[in-house]
C-alpha cells in the first residue's frame, strides 16, 4: 500500500530505534530517531488517528557484554544501570512512547525465540559449521566488536576497525577478513575454531527486496541510496546467532532438531532488537488489557509501520527485519523507514568514547526540555549531517522563542489581562490586517501537516515558528498601545484575533513544543484539545481545529506566564567549556616534562652495559595485567627478561624485533619468574610506553 495516504490506513505504528543500554541517552540520540518519531506520534494523535508509539532498550549484543568486563560487572548490571536511565531521560524530553520496553524482558526472550523458531520450521535457515577466531585467553568466540584490526578495505586500512565494521570508512564485514586481528578483550591473537550457525539467506531474498524498494520510491534519498548500494554490492548470507555468553538463548528444541549443541549460543543481538518492536507492542497491549491487540498493529495490512532510525540503522531495518519479516510471514513491512542522517556537535563528530556529547539529562539540569526540542529541530539532520552548536542554541531561543513566540503570546495575554478584564474581547468589523491574520492561521494547520506528513520536520518547524512571526508583526503594526486610546474596538479586534493565533499555535506548537503548548493552553484557559501523547479517537479538538477560531468572545483567561527566558552568553560558554573539559585528554602526569634528573659523571654512565636485544618469544605472565615474559638473544647468549608493558604493547608487537636493553642488571624475580635484565621504554607524557628500537646486530653495545 505505498504512496497511499494517511487516510488510508487503519492505525499507524511508529518506532524508534531500541536504543543499547550501555550508556545514558545524548543529543545525537534525540536528533537521530526519537525527536522525529515523537512529533510525528504527537501530530498524528492529534489528527485523531489511532497511534501506537513503540520503543525500549537495547540489552543485549557484544556493546554491552564489553561494557560489563571494562567495569569488571555481570551484563544484568549494566542493562539494570542504563535502562530506567535512558526511559526517564527520554520521558523527561516528552517522548511519547506507548510502551518503553526492554529486551531482557521474558517476553520478549519468548516472542525472539518463537519468531526464530518459525523461521527455522519454514526451513529458511542455512546451518553452517564454519571455523571463527576464538580468544584462546578469554575462552571466547570473537563475534562482532570483541575483535579489532586492520580494515580489509585496501583505500582505507584503519589499524582499529571492528570485526563487523570500520569505523572509519564504514565497510561491513566478518571479523575473519580483518588483517592481523586481534581480541579486544585481552589483545590476544586469535586461533580459528569450528562452530555452527544458523544464517539468513539474504542472497535468495535479494529480488524480493529490490522489488519491495522499487515500490517505495517516495523514500527519502539518503535511505534509499544507501539501501540501493548494499543491494548493487549483493546481498551475503548473515549469521543470525552468536557463541556469546549473554544474550537471548538458541530456541533448544531448534537446535536439537538440527543436531547442534545449544550450549552458550544466542542470537545475534540484531536479530532479536528488531523483533523488541514487537515483543515491547506486545506488553503495551497487555498493559493497556487487551492482551490481543497488538496483532492489529503487526499483522493487518490496513497498519502503516514507520521506523525511526539513525543511517547507521539502515541496513538492518531496510534489508535485514524486512528480509526476517518477510521469511517468517505473518507481519506487516515498514511503509517508510525516514532515517535521519548524523549530527555533530560545534563541528565535531560526536563521540561517547571521547567525551564529546552533551548527554539529556545533564542538559535539563540546565534547561527546559523544549528549548532543547526547538533548536534540535532547526539542524536535524534530515538530508545529510548537521551541526549542534551552543551558540545557535542560544540564539534560537533568544531570537525565535523568547523574541517571538513568547514575545507575542506573552503581550496578546497580559494586554487582555490588563485592559480587557482578563477576558477574550469581542471581534467587531475587523480590518484588513485582522482579516489577513485570521486567513493565515485558517492555512497553516494543512500546510504544516503536509510537511509533517512528508516527514519534513525542520520544515514543518518553520511553519510553525512562520506563524509566530506573522503574529507578532501583525501586533506591531496594529499597534494596540495606542489604539486604546484612539479606537478602542480596534484594539480589542487586535486583542481577540491574536488570542485567536495563541490558540491555535498552542495546538499546532504541540508536537514541537508539548511542554509550552501545556502552558500556554493554561493561560488561555483552553480546554477539550485532544491528547497528543495517547490516541483517544477523533473526539475533542484536533490539529485541523487549529484553522479556525476557538476562543469565545468573553470567556475567562489564566494566568499569562512567561513562556522562555533568555540565555545569557555566560551560560552557553560554560556549556562550551564544560564540552571541551570532558573531551580534554588527561592532564599529563608530572606536568608536560618529567623533571631532568641530578647530573651524572661519565663513569656513572659507563657503569651501564647497554645491548640490542632481539626479542625472540614474548607471551603475557598469567594473573599479571603488566608484565609480558620475553625471551631475547644478545648474540652470546640467550636470557629471559619481564617488561612491565602489557597494558602497552601486545607481544606481537615485540617478538621479532630489537629493542636496547640494560644487560648487567643484577637478576631479579617477579610474580616467581626471574628476569635477567630490562628492556628500555620511552615513556610518553600521556604515560605510553614505546620500546627503545635499534636496527644494530643482537649483542652489539650501545652508548
Ligand atoms: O544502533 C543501536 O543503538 C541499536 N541498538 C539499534 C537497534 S534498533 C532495533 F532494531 F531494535
Ligand atoms: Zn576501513
Amino acid at each position: 500500500m505505498a504512496h497511499a495516504s494517511d487516510e488510508d490506513y487503519a492505525r499507524i505504528l511508529v518506532t524508534s530505534a531500541l536504543p543499547y543500554a550501555n550508556g545514558p541517552a545524548h543529543l545525537g540520540h534525540l536528533a537521530g530517531a526519537y525527536l522525529p518519531g515523537d512529533i510525528y506520534c504527537r501530530f498524528q494523535r492529534l489528527m485523531g488517528r489511532d497511534v501506537v508509539y513503540i520503543c525500549g532498550s537495547d540489552e543485549h549484543g557484544v556493546a554491552i557484554i564489553m561494557r560489563a568486563r571494562e567495569e569488571g560487572v555481570s551484563p544484568q548490571e549494566i542493562v539494570d544501570r542504563y535502562h530506567p536511565m535512558l526511559r526517564d531521560g527520554f520521558e523527561a524530553f516528552g517522548m511519547s512512547f506507548d510502551h518503553y520496553g526492554r529486551t531482557s524482558s521474558p517476553k520478549h526472550h519468548e516472542m525472539s525465540q518463537a519468531f526464530f523458531a518459525e523461521i527455522a520450521a519454514k526451513n529458511k535457515f542455512v546451518l553452517k559449521k564454519e571455523s571463527q577466531l576464538y580468544d584462546p585467553e578469554a575462552k571466547l568466540f570473537l563475534a562482532d566488536r570483541f575483535v579489532r584490526g586492520k580494515c580489509p578495505n585496501t583505500s582505507c586500512g584503519y589499524e582499529e576497525a571492528y570485526g563487523d565494521q570500520c569505523e572509519k570508512c564504514g565497510r561491513s564485514m566478518s571479523p575473519k577478513e580483518l588483517i592481523d586481528p586481534r581480541s579486544a578483550i585481552t589483545d590476544a591473537k586469535p586461533e580459528l575454531k569450528e562452530t555452527t550457525h544458523w544464517y539468513l539467506p539474504l542472497d535468495e531474498v535479494q529480488g524480493w527486496l529490490e522489488q519491495w524498494l522499487d515500490g517505495h520510491g517516495e523514500w527519502k534519498p539518503n535511505v534509499l541510496g544507501q539501501a540501493k548500494s548494499w543491494l548493487k554490492e549483493g546481498l551475503r548470507e548473515r549469521s543470525m546467532t552468536r557463541d556469546l555468553p549473554w544474550g537471548v538463548p538458541v530456541p533448544s528444541a531448534v537446535a536439537e532438531a538440527a543436531g547442534v549443541d545449544a550450549e552458550g549460543k544466542v542470537l545475534y543481538v540484531w536479530f532479536d532488537a528488531p523483533i523488541g518492536y514487537i515483543s515491547s507492542t506486545c506488553e503495551w497491549a497487555e498493559a493497556v488489557g487487551e492482551p490481543d491487540r497488538w496483532r492489529d498493529y503487526w499483522g493487518q495490512e490496513d497498519t502503516k509501520l514507520v521506523h525511526f532510525i539513525g543511517k547507521d540503522n539502515i541496513v538492518f531495518h531496510c534489508l535485514i527485519f524486512p528480509a526476517m519479516l518477510k521469511l517468517h510471514g505473518d507481519f506487516v513491512l515498514p511503509d517508510n523507514v525516514p532515517a535521519n542522517e548524523f549530527l555533530n556537535i560545534e563541528g565535531k563528530k560526536l563521540s561517547t568514547s571521547r567525551g564529546w556529547a552533551v548527554w539529556l539529562h545533564e542538559f535539563l539540569e540546565e534547561f527546559p526540555a523544549d528549548y532543547l526540542r526547538y533548536s534540535l529541530l532547526g539542524v536535524l539532520p534530515e538530508t545529510k549531517d548537521s551541526d549542534f552548536s551552543w551558540k545557535d542554541f542560544q540564539s534560537r531561543v533568544n531570537n525565535e522563542l523568547a523574541d517571538t513566540f513568547g514575545n507575542f503570546v506573552n503581550r496578546s495575554l497580559t494586554f487582555a489581562k490588563r485592559f480587557f478584564d482578563g477576558k477574550v474581547p469581542e471581534l467587531v468589523a475587523p480590518n484588513e490586517l485582522d482579516k489577513g491574520m485570521l486567513q493565515a492561521i485558517a492555512e497553516a494547520p494543512a500546510a504544516i501537516a503536509e510537511h509533517l506528513e512528508n516527514y519534513r520536520f525542520r520544515d514543518a518547524g518553520d511553519a510553525m515558528m512562520g506563524i509566530a512571526r506573522h503574529a507578532n508583526k501583525y501586533f506591531n503594526d496594529s499597534e494596540p498601545w495606542a489604539t486604546r486610546k484612539s479606537d478602542a474596538q480596534k484594539c480589542a479586534n487586535t486583542i481577540h484575533v491574536s488570542l485567536q493565533v495563541s490558540a491555535a499555535l498552542s495546538i499546532v506548537c504541540e508536537p514541537f513544543l508539548p511542554f509550552t503548548a501545556a502552558a500556554m493552553r493554561e493561560m488561555l484557559a483552553l480546554d477539550g484539545v485532544r491528547s497528543s501523547t495517547r490516541s483517544e479517537g477523533a473526539g475533542g479538538l484536533g490539529w485541523h481545529d487549529a484553522a479556525r477560531p476557538l476562543m469565545t468572545s468573553g470567556s475567562p483567561l489564566g494566568e499569562p506566564v512567561i513562556l522562555f527566558q533568555k540565555v545569557e552568553d555566560e551560560r552557553v560558554q560554560a556549556q562550551i567549556d564544560k564540552l571541551e573539559a570532558a573531551a580534554a585528554p588527561p592532564e599529563p602526569r608530572g606536568g608536560p616534562y618529567e623533571p631532568l634528573s641530578d647530573t651524572i659523571v661519565y663513569d656513572d654512565f659507563a657503569k651501564l652495559d647497554l645491548r640490542v636485544a632481539l626479542v625472540t618469544e614474548a607471551e603475557r605472565v598469567p594473573k599479571s595485567k603488566k608484565l609480558l615474559r620475553c625471551q631475547v638473544d644478545l648474540g652470546f647468549e640467550k636470557r629471559q627478561v619481564l617488561a612491565g608493558v602489557a597494558e602497552h604493547l601486545s607481544p606481537e608487537d615485540l617478538i621479532g624485533k630489537k629493542v636496547v636493553m640494560v644487560a648487567n642488571l643484577a637478576p631479579r624475580k617477579m610474580m616467581g619468574l626471574e628476569s635477567q635484565g630490562m628492556l628500555l621504554m620511552a615513556t610518553e607524557r600521556e604515560g605510553r610506553l614505546l620500546p627503545v628500537w635499534t636496527e644494530g646486530e643482537p649483542g652489539s653495545t650501545v652508548a
